[in-house]
């Protein structure tokens, strides 16, 4: 597969009204690849839940948490062909403003869609909190998003970590031009929702398609569950135990009816969302009040999240506090601090777990790994499968445009100030521009071209990267 470093720049001109001034607007893209699809979408929609997740009895009902056993109609809305798309977006650097980020950066398949940080680093600064896990978000904990819980619908919330400037950072104004200049979006559009309309909310749509079928359904614990656990060792048997008695009340993993329901204990605070957030005892965090953040009655209080794969997902807590899952059992057995919150379900002087104990709930929790989610090719990157032709290209190349100057500065690599040259091509083949510089820097000027598509190539020693610019 030929892998070209393609770059297409849009300059656009938006005049809205003849009152109001031109503005001119430049939009680039880094096509460095065309994502390596099946010619059959992979099957997302046939979604198989074991016998011991399953509510035979109600299971057309919006159960959210409650009730025993998952809630089909979590997945009603996924199709083959709108996942694959939210394959492609969830992977594709190309939204990003700087073209360098992807969902993908901070969210690892190897990592359960997690990052190995405490913090991840954003496009200009950390986050605040450490990077979610996303298997099994559709069903565990559903109605309840980010660590302070403040967002309840999944598609709105997922416009967040999209358009924040930190994170993906896409401008919703541009994003329809910049998908539709590629080989591959117009397509993968009309073949998730009937036509190659590019709009934020399909987008959204469409990751939440993606996210929504990423399940842990493999793992031990899930295939031990089928035959009563009988395949556990006496040590994993242990930690099952002392989880169902000790951590279960909140952890309770989407009324799963093993583990049984949540009643809550005499004296405990009415929490209409219980258990879907609560305080573990870690103690008060002053730069972060979590759910306090939108209701100063709930401050402190996290999103308890689903353990599923949490062996995976280290560092631990909304701060990333935690290395091990070690450490995490040590704070509950010895290091709790004592809250409103914490009441009975965590004694005051934390659980005082043996060291047996200890070594038995972290052997339980590794249970509940599943191993084939980490390598399924369904949620994989699409890009970049080839990553040898990297080194025939001109190192750390980016367009800076600037809208305001009608420039867009071509900005790479150049520690020898060797000669660098450029081609401009118009659709045509005819050459309109060549000049050389040994600058680590090259000015567009918008000026210069009428409106349609170039090519431009840019060459130093044997290396060249290839772009594509629209002028509109
Ligand atoms: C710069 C790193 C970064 C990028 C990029 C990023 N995320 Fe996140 N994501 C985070 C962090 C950190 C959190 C936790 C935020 C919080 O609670 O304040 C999070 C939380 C989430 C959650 C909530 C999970 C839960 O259990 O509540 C979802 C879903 C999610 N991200 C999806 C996405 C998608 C989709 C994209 C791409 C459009 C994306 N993220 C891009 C860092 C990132
Ligand atoms: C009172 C409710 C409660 C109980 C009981 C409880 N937890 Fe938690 N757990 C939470 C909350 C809330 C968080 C998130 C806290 C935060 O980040 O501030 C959490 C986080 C965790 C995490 C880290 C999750 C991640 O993605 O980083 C692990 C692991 C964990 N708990 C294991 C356990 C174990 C093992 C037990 C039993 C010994 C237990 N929990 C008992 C509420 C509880």
């Amino acid at each position: 597969m030929k892998r070209f470093f393609f770059l297409a720049v849009v300059f656009s001109t938006l005049a809205f009204t003849i009152s109001r001034p031109t503005v001119s607007n430049f939009i680039f893209t880094t096509v460095n690849d065309v994502p390596d699809l099946p010619d059959d979408p992979f099957d997302y929609s046939d979604i198989t839940f074991p016998a011991h997740l399953l509510n035979a009895e109600n299971d057309t009902i919006d159960l959210g948490y409650e009730g025993g056993g998952i809630d089909s109609l979590s997945f009603a809305g996924i199709t083959d062909q709108g996942a694959t798309l939210g394959r492609v977006l969830f992977y594709d650097k190309k939204l990003s403003s700087l073209e360098t980020m992807s969902c993908a950066t901070c969210h690892n398949q190897a990592m359960s869609f997690a990052e190995n940080k405490a913090v991840s680093d954003g496009l200009t600064a950390p986050t605040l909190r450490n990077s979610m896990h996303l298997n099994d978000i559709a069903w565990t904990n559903k109605e309840h998003f980010f660590w302070d819980m403040s967002e309840s619908d999944l598609k709105t919330m997922i416009r967040i970590p999209l358009t924040d400037e930190n994170e993906i950072g896409v401008d919703m104004d541009d994003i329809a031009q910049k998908l539709n200049a590629t080989s591959y979006y117009p397509q993968l559009f009309t073949d998730a929702f009937g036509d190659a309309t590019i709009t934020e909310d399909r987008i959204a749509e469409a990751l939440v398609q993606f996210i929504s079928s990423m399940n842990t359904f493999n793992s031990r614990f899930d295939q031990e569950a089928e035959n009563g656990f009988a395949g556990f060792t006496s040590q994993e048997q242990l930690g099952l135990e002392l989880f169902s008695t000790n951590c279960n009340n909140c952890h309770s993993q989407g009324g799963h009816v093993i583990f049984g329901d949540f009643f809550p204990p005499p004296g405990f605070p009415i929490l209409e969302f219980a258990p879907f957030i609560f305080n573990n005892g870690l103690p008060e965090d002053p730069e972060d009040a979590g759910a306090g953040n939108w209701d100063p009655a709930f401050a402190n209080l996290f999103k308890i999240p689903t353990l599923r794969n949490i062996d995976l997902t280290a560092p631990y807590m909304h701060d990333g506090r935690f290395e091990t899952l070690e450490e995490v059992v040590n704070h509950y057995s010895d290091e709790v601090e004592a809250n409103e919150w914490t009441g009975e379900i965590i004694p005051p002087e934390g659980f005082g777990f043996t060291d047996t104990e200890k070594e038995a709930l972290v052997a339980f929790m590794e249970t509940l790994t599943d191993e084939s989610f980490l390598t399924n090719p369904i949620w994989s990157d699409p890009f970049g499968l080839e990553t040898n032709l990297e080194n025939f290209h001109i190192e750390n190349l980016v367009i800076r445009p600037n809208p305001t100057r009608d420039i867009a500065v071509i900005e790479y690599d150049n520690p020898g100030q060797k000669i660098v040259t450029f081609h401009i091509f118009a659709a045509d083949g005819k050459l309109v521009l060549n000049e050389q510089t040994r600058s680590d820097q090259y000015t567009l000027d918008k000026g210069i071209f009428q409106p349609g598509t170039y090519f431009i190539e840019v060459l130093m020693d044997d290396r060249k990267s290839t772009a594509k610019l629209m002028v509109q």
